[in-house]
């Protein structure tokens, strides 16, 4: 922590209090209120925590106003034009990027151990073919911890290692799966001669009756997409999964955890809801009733893949996001798809509308990724489970850092009670 000779000084009741500050290597000073309770005996109140830091970290800087993205410090425009998937995995899980031998080691890891146990397709058996995938991957992923015995003691470095492994490289396998299971056909297991985005499209879209060929524009916007979602600081699942974990639950649990919290359509399923919400204007004639919805204060309609807590003037993420989607569409010929012409119409006449100037609101990267998902043949309830896929990297190496913190204690947030105080029982006949 950067040392910070300013304090901050709190007047209460008529008592002052000197509070230490930290400075950061980008963003704001933190005012440091870990003894504010103890000396002051008063809570902060913060709900959404809009201004707090619930930890210090290394691994990725957001800068709201610059539409700035650092993952270890290198930006996310070089790394999805430069880099790809899993050269970005070994980035935010070690730190620094990978030498070609560094990368062939850890690629070669991650590439064999691509099959599930091969008991766990029970598992997708027990769900309803109609179930959304996001609910499968929650019950598969938390049940991980039930065959994965070896890799589950939190305090073994060995075993956190393997355990990241295991669920950097089974995540695409059981989100295919999951996608397998809810349309009625076989599963397809992994094929090692295939890198990470090709080898989820293969088992998702093969199918035993005939060959397969994984377009490589397809590929590379696949990859792009998992890289754009990585990791992304303290948002509410990687917390959700910092949380789960402080109480020192094992990582297939924390990352379960962190599925549901992604699931939300305010997060994650913010993707899903934007097709949704495209296909339900339909017609570029109908986008004004919409957009007066989203600002009617009486109505809590918002414009799914718009808005950000963080970013306030662009998602730098989407900018790199809507190349890729001019690719794919151009390849598969759909650039005249009716969605794509509502979602270019909607961002063109919401950019332009007076509200959503004033409230910092913009398409963010679930405005695009949908488009792309939808383009490729994804049905919309496998667009969070892609999401998820992706950010496991990311949920994974906020846990190590979590793990490695000598000052880690459980997650235990205090409230502003405004409930009865005590008082005593009524017996029902006295109500
Ligand atoms: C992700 O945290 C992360 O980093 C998340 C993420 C990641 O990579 O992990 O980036 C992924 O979750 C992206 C966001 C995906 N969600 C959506 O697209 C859903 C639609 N967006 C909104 O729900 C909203 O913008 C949030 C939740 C994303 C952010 O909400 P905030 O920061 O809490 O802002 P707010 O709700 O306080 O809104 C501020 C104002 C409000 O108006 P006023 O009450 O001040 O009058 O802006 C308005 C809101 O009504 N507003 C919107 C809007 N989003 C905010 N109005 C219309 N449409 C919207 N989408």
């Amino acid at each position: 922590m950067a040392e910070n000779t300013d304090t901050a000084t709190l007047t209460i009741k008529g008592k002052t209090y000197e509070l230490p500050m930290h400075s950061p290597t980008g963003g704001p000073d933190v005012i440091d209120i870990r003894k504010l309770y103890g000396q002051a005996d008063v809570f902060t109140y913060d709900p959404g925590f809009t201004s707090t830091a619930a930890c210090d970290s290394t691994i990725t800087f957001i800068d709201g106003d610059k539409g700035e993205l650092l993952h270890r410090g290198y930006p996310i425009d070089q790394l999805a034009s430069k880099s790809h998937y899993l050269e970005v995995c070994y980035l935010l899980l070690y730190g620094e990027l990978p030498s070609a031998e560094q990368l062939e080691e850890f690629e070669c890891l991650v590439t064999n151990h691509t099959m599930i146990h091969e008991q766990m397709h029970n598992f997708f058996r027990g769900f309803r073919r109609d179930a959304h995938p996001m609910a499968t991957m929650v019950g598969v992923v938390g049940a991980m911890s039930a065959f994965y015995h070896d890799s589950t003691d939190i305090n073994d470095a060995h075993q956190r290692e393997v355990a990241s492994i295991r669920l950097i490289a089974k995540m695409p396998t059981i989100a295919a799966m999951a996608y397998k299971y809810s349309v009625g056909q076989p599963f397809v297991y992994p094929r090692n001669d295939l890198d990470y985005a090709a080898n989820f499209l293969h088992m998702c879209f093969s199918v035993p009756a005939e060959q397969y060929n994984v377009n490589p524009i397809l590929s590379r916007a696949m990859d792009r997409i998992f890289t754009l979602h990585a990791d992304h600081e303290q948002n509410a699942s990687t917390s959700t999964v910092r949380l789960a974990s402080s109480s020192g639950a094992n990582p297939f649990a924390c990352i379960a955890a962190g599925i549901a919290c992604l699931w939300g359509p305010a997060h994650g399923g913010a993707n899903q809801a934007c097709l949704e919400m495209l296909k339900e204007i339909g017609t570029p004639d109908r986008i004004p009733e919409f957009i007066a919805r989203a600002k009617d204060k009486n109505d809590s309609y918002r414009l799914m893949g718009f808005g950000h807590r963080v970013y306030k003037n662009f998602d730098p993420r989407a900018t790199v996001m809507k190349e890729s989607a001019d690719e794919v569409l151009d390849l598969l010929g759909v650039e005249n798809n009716p969605i794509l012409q509502v979602a270019k119409e909607l961002e063109k006449q919401a950019l332009a509308d007076p509200y959503f100037a004033e409230k910092k609101l913009f398409p963010n990267v679930d405005f695009y990724s949908g488009i792309i998902l939808e383009a490729m043949g994804f049905p919309t309830s496998m667009f969070t489970p892609i999401f998820a896929l992706a950010r496991t990297v990311g949920w994974i190496s906020q846990w190590k850092e979590q793990l490695a913190d000598p000052q880690l204690k459980i997650g235990r947030p205090r409230q502003l009670y405004l409930g009865e105080m005590a008082r005593d029982y009524v017996d029902i006949e006295k109500r």
